[in-house]
C-alpha cells in the first residue's frame, strides 16, 4: 500500500520526508518520490525501486525547501516505473499531488479531462487528480482540491502543494488512512503514525472528507463545505514498532482485519451494483477465444493452491468448463496435456513463485493461454501471462497468507462469473443474485471479525494438543485444507484436513478421546451428511468446534462449540468460513508463544524450486 508523508516548517523538508517514508517501508512499495517547493517552483525527484535510490538521487541533486510531499508507491494502475511513481504534476507543473487509494472512476475522468485538452503522461489513476485540481484552480488551492474530490469516486488520501500558494499543504482522505502530526512551527501529514513518531507524538486522526490545510503556523480542518471541524489532539503513547502495526500486536492480525477493505477493493470497478457488466481491464478473452477452450488448469502453490481449489468448484459450476487444479511443483513433471485449447490460470500472491512460474512458462510453450491472478503489479507472472487479474489486497507482510487468500477467492468468483457470462451459461438474473451477494461480503466479514470469544476459548483449551483435524465437504473441504495449513504454519501443531466423507476410509482410526476436530458445515446441500460425519467423530471422543451458517442450529447437538458465520449462498461461504479459521490459528499461535509473523522454516516468497 502506498505511503504518504508531507511536511511544512522551518527545517529542510527533504531529509524529513525520506525519514518518514523509510518508516512506511513496511507497507510495501515499488517506487518512491518527493515534490518540494524550491525557489518559486516545485521540484520533483522520483524513481522506481528502493527508497535508497531516491535518497542517492537527492544526495546528488539536493532540493532545498521547507514544504514538501513524499510518497512510496505500491503499484495498482500501471507498472512500477519512474514515470508512474508519485508525485504527479499538472500540465504547467504548478501543482503536485501524491495519492494513496484507488480512483474508481478514473477512466471516465481521464476521458473527460482529455476532451478538455489535458494530456496524460502516466498509466496511473492518480494523474487525473493533478489535472482535476488544475481544472478547478482559480487562485485558491484549497477550494480546487475540495471541488476535485467532489468528482472522485473511490478511495483516496491526498497531499497537494501548489507553487502559487507555497506556504500551504492541502490534504484530505476518504477510505484510505491519513493523519496529521503537530509540531512547533511545523506540521506533518502521513499515512500512518510511525512516519512522524520521531518528530512528534501529537496527532489528529482524520475522518473521511475532512479538508486539512497545513502551514508552519498551524492546521485548519474544515468540511468540504468550509464548516470548521474541531478535533481532539491524540497523544501517541505506543512505541515505534507497535505503531507500525497500527496498534495491532502482529501484522497477521492486522492483515486479517484488513480483509473487508481488501475484498472490497478487489471487486471495485470490476463488479458493480448498478451494472450488469463485468469489467476486467487486463483480460481480453473474447467469446470466440472461449469457444476454443475445452479445459482449464488452475496451477499454484500453498495458500494460492487452496484458492484454486475453490476456483475449480466455482468455474465448473458457473461456466461449465472442466477444471483441473494442480500443485505447481507437481504439474510440470507429470507431462501435462496442454495445447492451444487449454486455458491456464496461475494464482500467486507474489507473482514470483518459482514453481508457479515454471508451470506458466510450460503452458505458454505448449501454446496455451495464461491468466495470472496476482497481487503484485509488474511481477513476473503479470509480465509473462496473456491476461491479468490483480488482487488488490495491498502488500502482505505476515508470512501466513490471509488477505491474499480471500482476495484470490474473489478473483476466482470474478473469473467464474466472467467466463459464465461469456459462455452464455448464466442469465443476467442469475448474475445479479451472485453479484449482490458478493458485494455484501465485506460487511459480513466485518461482523465476523467482531466475534472472537468462542475461538479464543477453543484456542486456549486446545493449545497443547499434538494433532487437530479439519473436516468439510465440497467447498468446505477446500477451506478446511486452508485452515489446517494456517494452523500448521504458525503454531507448529500437526493439523490435517480431510474430506469428511473420506474419514471412515482411514483417518477415523486416529480419532480418540479429546482430539480436537474443526468441522465446517456451511454447505446447505451437504449439511445433513456433515452432521452425520461429525457424529462419527463425537462418538469416538472428539471435541468438535463447528463452523456453520447462522440459523443452522441443528449443529449444536453434535458440537462442543459453534462459530456461526452470516448466511450467504453456498458458493460464497469460503470467504466467510475461513475468517474464524485464520483467527483460531492466530490465537493458538500466540497462546503457544510462537513467532506469528515469521514462523520457523517458512519464507513469504519462494523463488527456488
Ligand atoms: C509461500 C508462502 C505461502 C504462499 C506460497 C505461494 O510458501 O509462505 O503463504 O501461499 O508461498 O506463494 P505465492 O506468492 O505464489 O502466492
Amino acid at each position: 500500500m502506498c505511503g504518504i508523508v508531507g511536511y511544512v516548517g522551518n527545517r529542510e523538508a527533504s531529509p524529513l520526508l525520506i525519514e518518514g517514508l523509510s518508516k512506511l517501508e513496511y507497507r510495501g512499495y515499488d517506487s518512491a518520490g518527493v515534490a518540494i517547493l524550491n525557489d518559486g517552483k516545485i521540484k520533483i525527484e522520483k524513481c522506481k525501486g528502493r527508497l535508497k535510490n531516491l535518497e542517492n538521487k537527492l544526495e546528488e541533486f539536493p532540493i532545498e525547501g521547507g514544504v514538501g510531499i513524499g510518497h512510496t508507491r505500491w503499484a495498482t494502475h500501471g507498472e512500477p516505473s519512474d514515470v508512474n511513481s508519485h508525485p504527479h504534476f499538472n500540465k504547467d507543473k504548478s501543482i503536485a499531488v501524491v495519492h494513496n487509494g484507488i480512483i474508481e472512476n478514473y477512466i471516465y475522468l481521464k476521458e473527460w479531462l482529455g476532451s478538455l485538452g489535458y494530456e496524460f503522461l502516466t498509466e496511473t489513476d492518480t494523474e487525473v487528480v493533478a489535472h482535476l485540481v488544475d481544472h478547478f484552480y482559480n487562485g485558491d488551492i484549497v477550494k480546487a482540491v475540495a471541488d476535485a474530490v467532489e468528482k472522485i469516486e473511490g478511495s483516496y488520501a491526498l497531499g497537494v502543494v501548489s507553487k502559487n500558494e507555497p506556504e500551504k499543504l492541502v490534504a484530505i482522505r476518504k477510505d484510505s488512512p491519513l493523519i496529521v502530526g503537530l509540531g512547533e512551527d511545523e506540521n506533518f501529514i502521513a499515512s500512518d503514525i510511525p512516519a512522524i513518531l520521531s518528530q512528534t507524538r501529537k496527532v489528529y486522526l482524520l475522518e473521511d472528507k475532512e479538508l486539512v490545510v497545513l502551514t508552519k503556523e498551524g492546521v485548519t480542518i474544515t468540511t468540504l463545505e468550509g464548516m470548521p471541524v474541531t478535533k481532539e489532539v491524540f497523544n501517541v503513547t505506543w512505541d515505534a514498532e507497535a505503531a507500525e502495526k497500527g496498534g495491532y500486536e502482529h501484522f497477521m492480525i492486522k492483515e486479517i482485519h484488513e480483509q473487508p477493505k481488501a475484498i472490497k477493493d478487489t471487486m471495485t470497478s470490476r463488479i458493480m451494483a448498478d451494472s450488469d457488466e463485468i469489467k476486467l481491464d487486463d483480460i481480453n478473452l473474447t467469446k470466440e477465444d472461449l469457444k476454443n477452450i475445452d479445459k482449464i488448469f488452475i496451477v499454484a502453490c500453498g495458500t494460492a493452491y487452496h484458492a484454486g481449489m475453490v476456483g475449480k468448484y466455482v468455474i465448473e459450476k458457473l461456466a461449465r468448463i472442466p477444471v483441473e487444479v494442480d500443485i505447481a511443483s507437481e504439474f510440470r513433471y507429470r507431462n501435462p496435456i496442454l495445447n492451444e485449447r487449454t486455458l491456464m490460470i496461475v494464482v500467486s500472491q507474489s507473482g514470483e513463485t518459482a514453481d508457479t512460474m515454471a508451470a506458466l512458462r510450460e503452458a505458454k510453450k505448449q501454446g496455451s493461454r495464461v491468466i495470472a491472478v496476482t497481487n503484485v503489479v509488474g511481477s513476473s507472472a503479470a509480465r509473462e501471462a496473456d491476461d491479468i487479474l490483480y488482487t488488490w489486497a495491498g502488500p502482505e507482510i505476515a508470512v501466513a497468507s490471509t488477505k491474499a487468500y480471500t482476495t484470490q477467492l474473489i478473483a476466482m468468483y470474478i473469473i467464474g462469473l466472467y467466463l459464465a457470462r461469456l459462455n452464455d451459461k448464466m442469465s443476467v438474473e442469475e448474475y445479479r443474485v451472485i453479484r449482490d451477494e458478493m458485494l455484501a461480503l465485506p460487511a459480513k466479514v466485518e461482523t465476523l471479525l467482531e466475534n472472537k470469544e468462542t475461538l479464543q476459548r477453543f484456542a486456549d483449551a486446545n493449545k497443547n494438543n499434538d494433532d487437530i483435524f479439519y473436516l468439510g465437504r465440497g467447498l468446505d473441504n477446500a477451506v478446511a485444507l486452508e485452515g489446517a495449513l494456517k494452523l500448521k504454519e504458525i503454531s507448529y501443531i500437526h493439523a490435517e484436513a480431510y474430506a469428511a466423507g473420506e474419514l471412515k476410509h482411514g483417518p477415523i482410526a486416529l480419532i480418540d478421546d479429546g482430539i480436537p476436530v474443526i468441522a465446517l458445515a456451511t454447505q446447505e446441500e451437504l449439511f445433513d451428511k456433515m452432521v452425520s460425519n461429525i457424529r462419527e467423530v463425537v462418538t469416538r471422543g472428539a471435541k468438535v468446534l463447528s463452523i456453520a451458517c447462522e440459523g443452522s442450529t441443528a449443529i449444536e447437538t453434535v458440537s462442543d462449540a459453534v462459530e456461526y458465520i452470516p448466511r450467504a449462498i453456498d458458493l460464497l461461504t469460503p470467504v466467510l468460513s475461513v475468517i474464524p479459521l485464520q483467527l483460531l490459528s492466530y490465537y493458538v499461535s500466540i497462546a503457544r508463544g510462537c513467532d506469528v509473523d515469521k514462523p520457523r522454516n517458512l519464507a513469504k516468497s519462494v523463488t527456488v524450486e
